[in-house]
């Protein structure tokens, strides 16, 4: 599949063109940031890694009829995607109280939530992708209700799909971040899952030791960013697709790369 021109760069991925009609190419790029671009570095590694995961996690959904983006992971950087019309949102899930939460509202932190918490924020980042209420996606036509009533829906059957398999693995999923995108069938429009969800997009930790196995290893500075994101790939049962994984050992955890910028 030939790449075309550069549609969209973010800040972890690249959004190329192909020939095929209402296909693209997402490519994970090793760029780490935090704090809305205020902290960056290179984790050697972690796109590979990521696109990994995420294809498992959405090959996954998919078989549990969730429809998402992806088409088929392409080699160790790339997937095949659908070509969406990105829902300028993004959702978050909570199930346990951390992060901007405990900050915003001064819960404890590891509260469990009785039922799972979803929350709304503007997709931009000059504004920090701030949070919104749904008033606020109706009032300036992000999405429709019929969409915002899909997705929630979706979204919860996500996270309870999501929280067995991770606690099938011994991993608590604390909360994550989901992105959605409408596609045209045949005139008809759908709302189908989109972006990616890694260890990026999602706080994992240990059930015994509470060891955090996500991005807030790098938010943190906690060091062994790449060791977490091995782990999380080695338990989900993810092997390297060659002999050749100069780039990532998923058995042998290399020492970890990590170039400030
Ligand atoms: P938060 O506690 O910082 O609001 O993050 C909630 C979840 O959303 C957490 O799993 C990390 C994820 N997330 C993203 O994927 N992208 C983002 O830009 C932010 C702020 C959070
Ligand atoms: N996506 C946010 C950023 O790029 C960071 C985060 O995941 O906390 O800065």
């Amino acid at each position: 599949m030939n790449k075309g021109k550069k549609l969209y760069e973010g800040k972890a991925k690249i959004i190329y063109e192909t020939k095929e009609k209402g296909l693209a190419i997402q490519h994970f790029k090793d760029d780490a940031t935090a704090f809305n671009n205020k902290k960056k570095a290179t984790v050697e590694g972690k796109g590979v890694l990521n696109n990994r995961i995420s294809e498992h996690i959405l090959n996954n959904l998919n078989q549990v009829g969730i429809k998402n983006h992806l088409v088929k992971r392409l080699n160790m950087r790339e997937q095949l995607i659908k070509l969406v019309e990105i829902i300028p949102i993004e959702v978050i899930v909570r199930n346990i109280a951390t992060g901007s939460l405990t900050k915003r509202l001064g819960v404890t932190d590891g509260t469990v939530l009785e039922k799972p918490l979803i929350e709304f924020c503007y997709k931009k980042d000059e504004l920090d992708d701030p949070l919104i209420a749904k008033e606020h996606i109706f009032a300036f036509n992000w999405a429709t209700k019929e969409e915002i009533k899909i997705i929630e829906e979706m979204t919860f059957r996500i996270n309870d799909f999501m929280s067995g398999m991770f606690r099938g693995i011994g991993i608590k999923l604390v909360d994550f971040k989901l992105e959605f995108g409408r596609i045209w069938n045949n005139d008809q429009k759908e709302v189908i899952l989109a972006d990616e969800i890694s260890p990026d997009t999602c706080r994992l930790w240990d059930i015994k030791s509470e060891k955090k196995l996500d991005k807030d290893r790098f938010r943190k500075d906690l060091g062994n960013i790449i060791q977490a994101y091995q782990e999380v790939a080695r338990r989900l049962g993810i092997v390297p697709e060659t002999t050749n994984v100069s780039e990532v050992n998923f058995k042998k955890p290399t020492s970890i790369n990590i170039k400030k910028r």
